[in-house]
């Protein structure tokens, strides 16, 4: 067998080995085979040298390692174009006159799906993946994506998977036309190789015609209308496709690529590029060694079945691991449990589930009131309610109780972990896992490290909250952590400027039209009003204890900031208005007009200035964690990249002067944090 290496400075990036007639070109760019500059000169370099060759009659692509490709690199999309471009390469491999084959294992992404459509023939192991997500970085397929697919696989399967950018599995593959044959997994290459054999002729996806009918595109922006009506990339992916059935095939891809090249520059493509990274950084923890050991977790326990703990409960059982829950009354833990397969069944009669997986997942529960019954866990988590005498009494009892070596956990939004693990003789082993609401929408874990929290057991924190699909971040011990220590400016103040002049609905507008899913009161009222109220109806000293008072807790009891009817559908409520008006006036405030600019100002600055502060305290590692916190605790519009990048977007210099222009209504001791300060000395932004 005859064997080339292509490299990049040291390491191999194309490797080909020959087995008789059939060339094998292997990608090996670890770690997901990024089509780089230096894969793509080398790749260009072994199909033009198999070209020439008069022993090779087939060429078999495939990638090294655990997958085919990941794409493009996207670390060189904010760099000027360098080296072979990966279309015309892929205009090379579809020219080429000996057959060229895509053999497919693990995952094929963006451009690596693109060369894969490229070639001639398609194979694919029965667990491999393909897709193209450019959608979710703000931009299209750009390298004949939008054009050959449609060809492919027809213009409606096209358009699902380059507009919502989810990937495929192979059976479905196989069902559209994508993939030619499942080769087997255990022989891959070798099957691939034998089937490459036997193919003579080469077959171009450019010369197919894609069949469609006339309302085709209409339909489907209309059904997508609400998911893409503030995005880019989602818009030029539909005109490039539609590009596919009404232009000739390289005038639909000239469109592509004008419109790649637009997308590529623009505001939302880089924000979602940050996001990528940022996701991924969030995962490394400065001082902790990628090989620190992680506890094995085979068991898990909850304290407490209310909303967080089932919540909890249910990504533990749905990634099949067991739990068992506590309560204190049989009234509360049979709720809990209620509550639990109420939901399971409601995913089942969505099709999300079957009847089966339902059960399995109740099957792994054991619901208990015998604190006892957590004796043999490996990991507990106690979700009761937030007081710190209460949590410290638990851990004391679980300290008790507890098998050697078991991590201890709060579901605490704001409590101190370091009290609460002062409560056991085991700090190490202590830690917080800080769940966000609604639990099967919001992703991320606050994963919380006490001054003693153990690396192992910061390391499992992290690596088990993956396991069951969360977004982990690592926060040092505060009030609130990051998000809620950070909403705390911003409730402050839309709660003040109510009292000066604002609404509920302009409040709450100024962040929907910014693309938060909902506004602070809106917020308010979705978690309760009376979060935090004293319970004493007769002593009125905010408009909090004004709004529990009459009976206003929030979507609980239909009425808030809003009245609800009963879909929850949120109107303006005169009586709110009234009460508002009361306790201005009881308050000697007059009402004035508030502008949308000073609302951002408040609400938004006034959390970046917040943000600032938790990396000079060092509770938050780096700014990205903090707009990770955002994107998937919060539902910060992912296009905007986070509040961190977005006030670097907006240019620092900006949000320091919209704070100061509103400092005498920011409450005494608001201060302009250093960070923020200096840095809006150094940007050199123009401001506004
Ligand atoms: N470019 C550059 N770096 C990439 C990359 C890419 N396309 N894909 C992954 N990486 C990097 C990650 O940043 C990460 O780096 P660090 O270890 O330094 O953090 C490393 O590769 C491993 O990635 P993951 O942690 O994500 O690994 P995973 O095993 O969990 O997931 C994956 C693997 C499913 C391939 C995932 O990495 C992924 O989804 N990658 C992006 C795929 C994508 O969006 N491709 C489209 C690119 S755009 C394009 O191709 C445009 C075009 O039309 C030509």
């Amino acid at each position: 067998m005859r064997q080339l290496t292509f490299f990049k400075r040291d390491e191999p990036v194309i490797e080909t080995k020959l087995h008789e007639d059939v060339l094998e070109i292997i990608i090996a760019n670890a770690p997901v085979n990024a089509l780089g500059a230096a894969v793509r000169s080398a790749l260009a370099q072994a199909i033009d040298a198999a070209q020439e060759d008069d022993q090779v009659k087939v060429i078999l692509l495939r990638g090294a390692g655990k997958l085919f490709s990941a794409g493009a690199d996207i670390t060189e999309f904010d760099q000027p174009p360098t080296g072979c471009a990966l279309p015309a390469i892929i205009d090379t491999i579809e020219a080429s006159s000996k057959p060229i084959v895509a053999a497919i294992h693990g995952t094929a992404l963006g451009g690596g799906l693109e060369l894969a459509l490229g070639c001639h023939y398609r194979l694919a192991t029965p667990s491999a993946k393909m897709g193209l997500p450019e959608v979710s970085l703000g931009i299209l397929p750009g390298a004949g994506g939008t054009q050959r697919l449609p060809r492919l696989v027809g213009l409606d399967a096209a358009l699902a998977m380059i507009v919502s950018g989810s990937p495929v599995d192979a059976s479905s593959a196989l069902a559209m036309g994508l993939v030619d044959r499942l080769v087997d997994e255990e022989d891959f290459p070798a099957a691939a190789i034998a089937y490459a054999r036997i193919l003579d002729a080469p077959r171009r996806t450019r010369d197919k015609q894609v069949a469609h009918d006339a309302g085709a595109f209409e339909r489907f922006a209309a059904a997508n209308a609400r998911r893409i009506e503030t995005l880019d990339a989602p818009k030029a992916c539909i005109a490039a496709v539609k590009a596919s059935v009404e232009l000739p095939f390289d005038e639909g891809l000239a469109l592509e690529r004008k419109l790649f090249a637009e997308l590529v520059t623009g505001a939302q493509a880089k924000a979602l590029r940050h996001t990528f990274f940022a996701e991924r950084a969030a995962g490394k923890i400065a001082d902790l060694p990628a090989d620190t050991p992680r506890r094995p977790i085979a068991k898990v326990g909850v304290i407490g079945a209310g909303t967080m703990g089932s919540g909890i409960s249910m990504n533990f059982l749905s990634a099949g691991i067991g739990v068992t829950i506590v309560e204190m009354t049989s009234d509360a833990l049979d709720r809990g449990v209620g509550l639990m397969r109420t939901n399971y069944e409601a995913s089942a009669r969505k099709g999300r589930l079957t009847n089966e997986q339902v059960e399995q997942a109740m099957n792994l529960l054991t619901p208990t009131l015998d604190f006892d019954g957590l004796g043999d866990c490996d990991l507990i988590i106690e979700a009761v309610y937030e007081n710190m005498e209460v949590k410290k009494e638990i851990f004391a009892r679980l300290d008790a109780i507890a098998k050697p070596g078991a991590i201890l956990a709060s579901n605490t939004s704001y409590l101190s972990i370091d009290e609460i693990a002062s409560a056991t003789n085991r700090p190490a082993d202590v830690l917080g896992l800080h769940f966000f609401s609604p639990d099967n929408i919001m992703k991320l874990v606050e994963v919380v490290r006490g001054e003693a929290t153990a690396e192992d057991v910061l390391a499992t924190g992290m690596q088990l909250a993956r396991s069951i699909g969360k977004v982990p971040v690592v926060a040092r011990v505060c009030y609130g952590f990051i998000g809620n220590r950070m909403l705390i400016p911003r409730q402050d103040n839309a709660y003040a400027m109510l009292l000066e002049g604002a609404t509920p609905e302009q409040i709450d507008r100024v962040h929907t039209d910014f693309g938060m899913p909902m506004g602070p009161l809106q917020m308010i009222d979705l978690a309760g009003v009376d979060i935090g109220w004293h319970r004493d109806t007769n002593r009125i000293e905010s408009l909090q204890d004004a709004l529990c008072a009459a009976g206003r807790w929030g979507q609980k009891t239909k009425a808030g900031f809003y009245d609800y009817d009963e879909k929850r559908k949120p109107t303006p409520s005169p009586a709110v208005a009234e009460i508002i008006a009361e306790f201005r006036d009881r308050a000697g405030i007059e009402a004035r007009t508030i502008s949308d600019e000073e609302i951002v100002a408040r609400t938004l600055y006034t959390m970046v200035n917040e943000g600032a502060k938790l990396l000079e305290e060092g509770i938050a590692q780096r700014a990205s964690d903090i707009d990770v916190v955002w994107l998937y605790g919060y539902g910060w519009p992912r296009h905007k990249g986070g509040p961190m990048f977005w006030a670097d977007e907006i240019g620092l210099t900006t949000v320091v002067q919209g704070l100061e222009r509103y400092a005498d209504r920011l409450g005494g001791d608001f201060a302009i944090t250093p960070r923020l300060a200096q840095q809006s000395v150094d940007d050199g932004s123009p401001g506004k």
